[in-house]
């Protein structure tokens, strides 16, 4: 199966942002979709807003941290749609810190959102497509595993192992699957600057609102990826603003 028509794509984190753009993008182009996060009503209003204009959507509580969410999330497209083409591993956390802080909780959740989030996906879906002898992992990383800025640190190493973790996953994946690695740079959502210590959130959302491209540009990126012929696996796409050093 080739393009975006009638794909079952599974995404966490499609509550806002990021997510949200890429199911509303992949929606119009005419895929079927099971959309994640842990807020329902978030959740509910990017499915109805999708299947108001015609498209197919539908939503499932998840939170990326518990395996048996990632399971109830593959099961659902399986179950609803017959078959799942495509996981993008979106879900994530940007309550970057000093380390003076010591916030423990958010370094925490950095790493569980993002390393074990990942991993439960991961181990959710690869089966299925082991099964069906095709699946495409869509894994979204950042440029920050690129440059480290501080006080992005934490962020920064888990998103690191998200690339690594990436890699690895390709290598091992055979000629069947395919595994790509998204790295956006700094993109218009609210989860910029969200949870994070009070000088990097302000310097965080002022750069945001000065220099960031919207989300709708990392799920034309993202889509770029999913069109592809099944022998083409792009493996890496680093999209940011021009303005972003
Ligand atoms: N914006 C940027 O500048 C930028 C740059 C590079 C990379 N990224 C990455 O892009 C991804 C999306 O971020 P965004 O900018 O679109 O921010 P966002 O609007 O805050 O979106 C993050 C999404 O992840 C969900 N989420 C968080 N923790 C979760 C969990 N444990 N389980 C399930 N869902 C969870 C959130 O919904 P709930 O709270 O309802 O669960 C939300 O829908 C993240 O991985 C982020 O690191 C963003």
């Amino acid at each position: 199966m080739s393009g975006i028509q009638g794909k079952v794509v599974a995404i966490t984190g499609a509550g806002s942002g990021i997510g949200e753009a890429t199911a509303v993008h992949l929606a119009e182009r005419g895929a079927r979709l099971v959309l994640a996060a842990r807020r329902r009503d978030r959740l509910d209003a990017v499915v109805d807003g999708i299947t108001a204009r015609g498209g197919t959507a539908t939503a499932v509580v998840v939170d990326v941290t518990r395996r048996e969410d990632l399971r109830l999330l593959t099961d659902t497209a399986v179950d609803r749609y017959g078959r799942l083409d495509v996981l993008v591993s979106n879900a994530g956390t940007m309550a970057v810190s000093p380390f003076d802080d010591l916030r423990q909780d958010d370094w925490d959740a950095m790493v569980s959102t993002h390393v074990t989030g990942l991993l439960n996906g991961i181990a959710a879906a690869l089966p299925v497509f082991r099964r069906q002898r095709s699946g495409q992992f869509v894994n979204v990383g950042s440029t920050a595993a690129h440059v480290v800025k501080s006080p992005q640190a934490v962020y920064a190493a888990t998103k690191t192992a998200v690339k690594v973790l990436t890699e690895g996953l390709r290598q091992e994946a055979g000629p069947d699957l395919r595994v790509t690695l998204v790295s956006p740079g700094l993109t218009h959502t609210e989860g910029v600057g969200r949870g994070a210590a009070p000088d990097a959130a302000a310097t965080m959302t002022r750069l945001r609102d000065e220099i960031a491209m919207p989300p709708s540009a990392v799920a034309s990126a993202i889509a770029y990826a999913i069109e592809q012929p099944p022998g083409v696996d792009v493996g890496e796409i680093t999209v940011r603003p021009t303005a972003q050093s």
